[in-house]
């Protein structure tokens, strides 16, 4: 056969050997090209039968990453979308229907396409390591299993963890996934052809759900479970933000899981959702994502030469052992890498080293992984670790003179060549670097708060910072597993002035009388995860002020209740009480915001954040509008499903957004003045 991206062989047993090589790419995707080789490819083999087959990934990375993206965001109509989820069912219905033992050998990430590939094959063996990750997230990206996941999932494991699974998006190892019935075994990749010798040799029976999971399925429960997993839908998005889960719900309970049978002009049909335009945000904010990974790999070399090559970072050294610092340490040793954590004296590194030890326990769960993380984590009071460590971060005190102070000690006893970071969230770079010798090697390095949880780094160009250790500090983000967004070092960065006067606009609307929960509700109807007082609670009411004071426009009036809150030493969660009380870690607040009309309070929320962003793309702290957009979401959690806000922003249109802020001049004052960048927008 004449084949490009599958690799076919029979051997000796007549075992039929077929590995996926997506051509020209690292990562094995589904395009409609891939998948009508494969479709020939199950006509061939249902013609000539071998005793088995066993589909496996020559790709290092992974057995396969889903859908072609790239293909996927060409499609212009509801007659292409439903083209090629119709080609992908198909395909894997004739995968599914080969009349001999088919048997999916999955290592690395398989990601939907992949999981559902794997999924029409009879077995399934997933390779025992700790990069093994399956999962059907096409939730994420607006859309539903639609190659025959939806269907051949909850058969497989019942209706319970099937739906866990698409609903959340989440992926899950070889064991977990055992676990749950979606593989039949696990075993160490290079096993795989023993193994699929094994199970080709004495072919077990199908695995079957056990049958308290397969009632799961029978025409009552199936209703009752529906019923559950909407409410428990509903407690997490909106139907009119986020379709897809509720879709994904519909299309088990009504229509066998396959997308084939839903009406064309159902909300949960794959052209309304695709005509939707939280879909068309996901998939963006799916492909920026990728554009901020690629942030982190060397610079391409010009025609002819070699790209750059970045060292990646084996030994770290963190100076503050404090709420940042101590987690910066932790998780890098987490990502494997040598960590010495320094402070002014043991009991300070104590609480890190702690929250570190649980952090590695949840995450890692296998008590070896997790000695082994642990011992990575060094504690050392006498710094002795400067001199080794290829990258310094300094997370002590926000204060700009004993920071310098440090810096003047640190620099001598660094390695030649060695970063030297900062994670300052508002001092100018250029305030810091004038005690150094080499000031290029300066860079900032801005995590957020919690660590482990957030995935954004803003990486902080000084005017000094030489292009390489700016590079080499977007290198470290992707090495430990977060997003670098590169930064121009102006007060806030990108991700802090923005936030920052919305919740500021939150905290006057709080002393003119509205209250707390009306607030939450306004900024949660427009589609954060989170509403501005709970926020300002959760960060600590010291810190929002500290930081609104230092950005604050012209113009801007000081707000009382937060002052007042401050005074009493209220100061959010940590203290128990803030704006709210505090209870067992969650805010109490009063139900219900009545019949009030939420839209107009969310726009006087989010506008001072829209204005910011404008004038951070005028003021270039980020490159483009896209960084921008992404920057906000995966920094603050701005609405997903609205692209960001500049793209908010377009979705609306400009004009009625300044219409909009025209009237709230008018009534609030000149911090409703619109920032000169708008013109560009
Ligand atoms: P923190 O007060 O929790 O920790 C600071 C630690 O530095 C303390 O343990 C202190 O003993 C230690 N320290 C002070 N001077 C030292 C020195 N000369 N040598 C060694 N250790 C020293 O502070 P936090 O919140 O961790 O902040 C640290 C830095 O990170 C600050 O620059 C802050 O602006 C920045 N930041 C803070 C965020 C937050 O949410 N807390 C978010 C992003 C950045």
């Amino acid at each position: 056969m004449d084949l490009k991206h599958w690799v076919l062989e029979t051997d000796a047993q007549n075992l039929a050997w077929l590995r996926f090589d997506r051509a020209g790419s690292a990562t094995n995707t589904f395009s409609t090209e891939v998948l009508r080789e494969l479709g020939r490819i199950a006509d061939h083999l249902a013609a000539m039968p071998p005793k088995g087959l066993a589909i496996l990934s020559a790709k290092e990375n992974g057995f396969a990453a889903g859908a072609d993206i790239d293909e996927f965001t060409k499609i212009s109509s509801a007659e292409e979308a439903m083209a090629f989820t119709t080609l992908g069912n198909e395909v894997f219905d004739r995968i599914a229907a080969l009349p001999f033992p088919t048997l999916a050998m999955i290592h690395g990430f398989c990601m939907g396409g992949g999981t559902e590939l794997a999924l029409a094959c009879r077995y399934r063996i997933a390779d025992d390591g700790a990069k093994t990750r399956m999962a059907l997230p096409e939730v994420l990206i607006g859309i539903v299993p639609g190659w025959g996941g939806a269907k051949r999932l909850p058969a497989l494991v019942g209706a319970a963890g099937a739906l866990d699974l698409m609903l959340t998006g989440r992926g899950i190892d070889g064991r977990r996934a055992k676990k749950l019935g979606l593989v039949d075994a696990v075993t160490q990749k290079r096993h795989f052809e023993n193994a699929v010798r094994m199970f080709l040799a004495n072919p077990p029976p199908p695995h079957r759900p056990p049958l308290s999971a397969a009632m799961t399925g029978w025409p009552g429960v199936r209703s009752l479970v529906a019923f559950l997993s909407r409410k428990k839908v509903a407690q997490k998005a909106r139907a009119d933000h986020y379709p897809a889960p509720y879709a994904i719900v519909d299309l088990w309970k009504d229509f066998g899981g396959d997308v084939r049978n839903v009406p064309v002009d159902h909300p949960g049909s794959m052209a309304s959702l695709f005509a939707h335009p939280t879909t068309r945000n996901l998939i963006r904010l799916f492909k920026l994502q990728d554009r901020m990974k690629a942030l982190g790999k060397p610079a391409a070399g010009a025609p002819g030469e070699p790209e750059e090559a970045i060292e990646p970072i084996r030994h770290l050294h963190v100076i503050g052992a404090g709420a940042m610092g101590g987690d910066i340490a932790a998780w890098s040793a987490l990502k494997g890498i040598t960590v010495t954590l320094q402070d002014l004296s043991p009991d300070r590194i104590a609480p890190a080293v702690q929250r570190a030890h649980a952090l590695y326990r949840k995450r890692l769960k296998q008590p070896h992984l997790v000695q082994a993380a642990f011992d990575r984590l060094i504690p050392d009071v006498r710094g002795d670790g400067v001199a080794k460590a290829d990258l310094v971060i300094e997370a002590i005190v926000e204060n700009a003179e004993i920071k310098r102070k440090l810096f003047a000690g640190l620099e001598p006893r660094m390695k030649p060549g060695a970063i030297l970071a900062s994670n300052t969230s508002s001092i100018p770079l250029q305030e810091l670097s004038g005690v150094l010798r080499s000031p290029e090697r300066l860079v900032g390095l801005h995590f957020f708060n919690p660590v482990a949880m957030m995935m954004l780094v803003e990486i902080v160009e000084g005017p000094q910072t030489s292009p390489a250790v700016m590079r080499a500090g977007q290198a470290f983000a992707r090495q430990i597993d977060k997003l670098p967004l590169p930064c121009k070092s102006a007060p806030g960065f990108l991700v802090n002035r923005v936030l920052s006067p919305y919740l500021m606009e939150a905290m006057l609307m709080l002393d003119e009388g509205v209250p707390g929960e009306t607030l939450d509700a306004a900024a949660k109807d427009f589609g954060m995860p989170m509403g501005p007082i709970e926020l300002a609670d959760m960060v600590g009411l010291d810190i929002c002020w500290a930081v609104g004071q230092e950005l604050a426009r012209p113009g801007m009036p000081i707000p009382k209740k937060l002052q007042a809150a401050i005074e009493a030493k209220n100061l959010g969660k940590k203290t128990g009480k803030g704006f709210y009380t505090w209870v067992r870690g969650k805010p109490q607040k009063a139900s219900g915001s009545g019949s009030v009309d939420l839209k107009p309070i969310a726009d006087r929320l989010v506008i001072p954040a829209l204005n910011e962003a404008v004038a951070c793309l005028r003021e270039k702290i980020v490159a483009d509008a896209d960084l921008c957009d992404a920057g906000v979401i995966f920094g603050t959690g701005f609405a997903p499903h609205r692209g960001g806000p500049i793209s908010a922003i377009r979705e609306r249109g400009k004009d009625s957004w300044l219409k909009t802020m025209a009237g709230l001049k008018a009534k609030h004052g000149e911090r409703f003045e619109p920032d000169t960048g708008w013109d560009a927008i």
